[in-house]
């Protein structure tokens, strides 16, 4: 690495971009927004994930874009989908089709240009319980409160402070094992993000910092386990997960998000 891309590196590890890479971000965020906008129609009963990701792969590909994900670690689909105990990365597959009630999470990232546009929404297939319905709003609602968080001055502390009150003040908890993750030119980078902890703590939040901001919550308890296709992370008690992924940029006085829906669809409930 030359002297000036370590001038750009913080002492944690985290890159400072330019102002002129946050075109770079916005347009592949923009191409993960749009993918997870188009799929939307397709998420319906009787659909299979295996299905979803094909149609997520031809997106991809229509865009002259890469998928970021498929031969990352040996992963080889171009979304992971996780339904209902699913935490994340489920594997698609044309065997698991949707029934009426499910509730799931579509991950897709992106590479335009060399940038990574990672995001993850919730989506509904027919009619699903109170509950359900309450858990997706609370994890999208801790999600904008961690955003409404990111600005020069504040912490990572701050931000997982925000998810972690929000979600427990719903007397629902937080997931541990998996946290959010600086991105740019790389897929996973310094710092991790986590969804929990306390103000002031971590990192100070400098402008030109990139990272994803994803929590998962769960219904019951926050302990996860990975199932023998050393993938799949479900809740240890199967109770219901939802997660919600954004990737932000931080400005002068605040930060941009890239991976905003075009359709307005980044939520499937009315708030
Ligand atoms: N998109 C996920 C994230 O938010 C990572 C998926 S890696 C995969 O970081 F290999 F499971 F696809
Ligand atoms: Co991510
Ligand atoms: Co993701």
């Amino acid at each position: 690495m030359d002297k000036r891309n370590r001038e750009h590196l913080t002492r944690d590890g985290i890159r400072l971009h330019e102002p002129g890479d946050f075109e770079g971000m916005h347009r592949a965020g923009r191409l993960a927004a749009e993918i997870l906008d188009a799929v939307a129609p397709m998420v319906r009963v009787g659909q299979s994930t295996g299905a979803l990701d094909e149609a997520i792969g031809k997106l991809i590909d229509d865009a002259g874009a890469v998928s970021a994900t498929i031969g990352y670690r040996g992963y080889r689909h171009a979304s992971c989908i996780s339904v209902n105990h699913v935490v994340c990365h489920g594997i698609p597959s044309k065997r698991k089709v949707l029934k009426n009630g499910d509730i799931l999470n579509i991950d897709v990232t992106v590479i335009v240009n060399g940038w990574h546009g990672d995001s993850s929404r919730m989506y509904t297939a027919g009619t699903i319980s109170r509950r359900a319905e309450r858990l997706i709003r609370v994890t999208h609602d801790a999600l904008m409160r961690a955003i409404e968080a990111v600005r020069p001055g504040n912490t990572f502390g701050d931000v997982g402070h925000a998810v972690q009150n929000y979600v427990e003040s719903h007397r629902m908890s937080v997931v541990r094992e998996f946290c959010g993750h600086g991105l740019g030119q790389v897929f996973h980078a310094p710092p991790n993000v986590l969804h929990y902890g306390s103000p002031g703590s971590h990192a100070e939040l400098r402008e030109g910092m990139f990272f994803t901001i994803e929590p998962m919550v769960n219904l019951g308890r926050p302990e996860t386990k990975i199932l023998p296709d050393d993938w799949t992370a479900v809740t240890r008690d199967r109770s219901l997960s939802a997660q919600f992924e954004h990737a932000v940029g931080v400005t002068a006085d605040g930060c941009e998000v890239f991976t905003l829906s075009p359709a307005g669809l980044f939520s499937p409930i009315r708030n």
